[in-house]
């Protein structure tokens, strides 16, 4: 369990909270690359930590990330008309360019360099691989741009969705590094997922539902091992790296591509779920790009025209009590991603840590806390730079191993959880 005000300081960050300061010093994702297609498209809402924005391309292309809301009135600048470089306010007129800087107020004389006195919030937008990225913190302190593995491959390697998910972003990533649910909530899916299934260690999972959990530091995070026991005393691993603040990558299943996560607070009671999947040495197949615009694996339906899943709160996430009784899911939810999301989202906007009784298994859960928390803390009173923040903290892959019982992960995995480009990734 957490003390109420441990939990409020890992579960805020909107602007001036410690948490949401050390949120801003990463390059966060922000938007899909196709949100913004083309120059001069319709500007699209942003809300993250608490922030408002908008963002936009202007006529040449150059992304812009900019406060909502007009300095003269405080009109939506979503309603804005994206024109001739800039992003023009429909009520009187004023025009911003990408920088936020406004460069027009037509109702004032152009000699009076009135609107040169004005400036709204902005923060920069790169395109990394599918992604448009962010830093929402002190430029003098900009980290280089990302370098994951999955945003790096060549475009027809990698995939990457976002889901709104309505819950904090905590609880959501904790499942992300919570191997132990696997073998009970995705059991359904392990057999008919065509992300997930044929893999030899899928009957591990199925076969040894007390995994054994190690966990040890690595530079950027944690490497979290579960072990399963496989033949003849061997043992079967599955090990997740999370990198600050809130990456994951599900240890891999077979030859299927890898997936992995992102957490990204909207507000203290809603993140957006990024959800990507990658081959690290070959381009994905027609079928499996397909399955995973078609919502399965970590992705999922949409409602159409949004991003919000199209199974939600507000329908009780298609419970199918009869596909539960027949077996074919566990918790008569369909798809991983969603029956992830409606048990997260069913604890409530922020649960309540306080009342939580933990397990071993929950040992990765324990330590992601500890690092975040210590973190914070040297980052609020040291200044000192978090883990996860240098690029080199970036090149960590998961692996799926089967090791004799005497070896450590830790020691017989070291490079297969590194990134090593042109070699595939460690699976069974
Ligand atoms: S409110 Fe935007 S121009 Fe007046
Ligand atoms: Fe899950």
């Amino acid at each position: 369990m957490l003390r109420k005000d441990v939990n409020d300081l890992l579960t805020r960050t909107g602007p001036d909270t410690a948490m949401g300061d050390l949120f801003r010093q990463y390059w966060m994702p922000a938007l899909l690359a196709e949100e913004l297609p083309e120059n001069d498209c319709p500007p699209v809402r942003v809300k993250l930590m608490s922030e408002r924005l908008v963002a936009f391309r202007d006529s040449e292309g150059r992304y812009g990330l900019i406060d909502e809301f007009c300095a003269h009135r405080g009109v939506s600048l979503w309603f804005g008309r994206n024109e001739e470089g800039g992003l023009r306010c429909p009520y009187h007129g004023w025009k911003y360019d990408y920088t936020g800087q406004c460069i027009e107020v037509p109702s004032e004389p152009e000699e009076s360099g009135f609107c040169s006195k004005i400036k709204l919030k902005n923060y920069p937008l790169i395109k990394v691989g599918d992604i448009l990225w962010t830093h929402m913190g002190d430029p003098e302190n900009r980290p280089p741009k990302p370098e994951w593995e999955f945003a790096t491959v060549p475009p027809e390697q990698t995939f990457t969705s976002k889901r709104w998910q309505e819950c904090n972003w905590l609880q959501a990533m904790e499942g992300g590094i919570d191997s132990s649910h696997v073998s009970w909530l995705h059991s359904g899916a392990l057999v008919s997922d065509p992300l997930f299934k044929g893999a030899r260690g899928n009957k591990y999972n199925q076969g040894d539902k007390r995994p054994f959990f190690e966990v040890v530091e690595a530079d950027g995070g944690l490497f979290i091992g579960a072990r399963r026991n496989a033949e003849d005393g061997k043992y079967y691993w599955r090990i997740t790296p999370w990198v600050m603040p809130s990456f994951t990558m599900i240890p891999p299943r077979g030859d299927h591509p890898v997936h992995g996560h992102f957490w990204v607070p909207i507000d203290d009671e809603n993140c957006w779920a990024w959800s990507f999947d990658y081959h690290p040495v070959r381009a994905l197949s027609r079928d499996e790009r397909k399955a995973m615009q078609d919502g399965y694996g970590v992705h999922v339906k949409y409602t159409p025209g949004s991003y919000r899943p199209l199974a939600n709160k507000d329908n009780d996430y298609l419970m199918d009590r009869a596909a539960q009784r027949r077996g074919e899911t566990y918790s008569g939810v369909e798809g991983i991603a969603m029956q992830d999301a409606s048990l997260q989202e069913s604890m409530g906007p922020i649960v309540d840590r306080t009342k939580e009784n933990l397990v071993s298994t929950d040992n990765g859960i324990i330590m992601a806390r500890h690092r975040l928390r210590k973190a914070v803390v040297a980052l609020r009173d040291k200044g000192e730079t978090p883990p996860g923040v240098d690029p080199a903290h970036h090149k960590v892959r998961s692996a799926s191993v089967v090791l004799p019982p005497d070896q450590a992960f830790v020691d017989a995995c070291k490079e297969d959880l590194t990134v090593r480009p042109g070699v595939k990734q460690s699976s069974v």
